[in-house]
């Protein structure tokens, strides 16, 4: 596993995450170990996970160098049982995992998942020793409609439970419509809800420990924008979907994460 970082420094290393989502076959494999040599640079200053499909956590973490973290997308509530098609966070780190992503908007929309259940799925993640990426984030219409900054500080309360810490939470904030899309909001609108967002934590956890959360921008990051998103403050890192998927992607926006610290 990467090296130690103590809780102090945790909000000010930034932490590259790709969520590969349904993507990657055996094939695919080349680009994770792409992204792990390629990035063997950048260890000193970042820290690196990959959340590929369940069925690769094994093979990539055994193909990718220490300083690579790997991941699942999400985890079944339960440790084990008559649950046909999940997987536990026990699985997970069985397999080698050292994270899970809980409360993707994609789980939240295709399976229903509630903050509540988000924050079952935490806490089995925390009981099987993994580190939690929880996700948050306003649909278009919320935007539209001025609540963003409310339905975050919802799905926020919800989703953590009262004994999250930096070494074992991370919360990233995805808007939903900029998953994907090519879109991603203004500079001053992630700094506003970051802002917003560590208020919040600082309020529940005290200033220690609601500081030393990592929060992570995620939504369209792209090597062209990285560097301007990463040097929002309290941004202390970005979850990439499509742009995980290419070495070449994911290393630019490593290299922009560590020339803008
Ligand atoms: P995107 O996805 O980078 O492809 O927009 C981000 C995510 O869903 O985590």
């Amino acid at each position: 596993m990467g090296h130690e970082v103590g809780e102090n420094d945790l909000a000010q290393r930034l932490l590259i995450a790709g969520n590969w989502k349904m993507n990657g076959l055996a094939s695919h494999l080349n680009e994770g170990r792409a992204i792990s040599e390629g990035s063997r640079a950048f260890a000193p200053q970042l820290d690196l996970l990959l959340c590929p499909p369940a069925t690769l956590v094994r093979t990539l973490r055994d193909q990718l160098d220490d300083h690579v973290f790997v991941g699942g997308q999400t985890c079944h509530h339960a440790e084990k049982g008559a649950h046909t098609g999940e997987v536990s966070a026990e699985m997970l780190r069985d397999a080698g995992a050292s994270h899970v992503i809980v409360g993707h908007s994609e789980r939240r929309a295709d399976h229903g998942e509630s903050s509540e259940s988000v924050r079952s799925k935490l806490t089995a993640a925390h009981r099987a020793g993994l580190i939690a990426v929880v996700c948050i984030g306003e649909t278009l219409s919320e935007r539209e409609t001025g609540k963003t900054l409310g339905v975050l500080e919802t799905q926020l309360a919800g989703s953590l439970h009262d004994d999250v810490s930096a070494d074992d939470t991370i919360v990233a904030y995805e808007p939903v419509w900029a998953i994907g899309t090519g879109k991603t909001p203004s500079t001053d609108d992630v700094a506003q809800v970051h802002a917003h967002l560590r208020g919040k934590l600082i309020e529940r956890f005290g200033e220690d420990r609601g500081r030393a959360i990592r929060l992570l921008y995620g939504g369209s990051v792209q090597p062209a924008n990285a560097a301007t998103l990463l040097a929002v403050p309290d941004v202390d890192g970005a979850l990439v979907g499509g742009a995980s998927l290419k070495a070449s992607d994911f290393l630019a926006i490593c290299e922009a994460a560590c020339n803008c610290r």
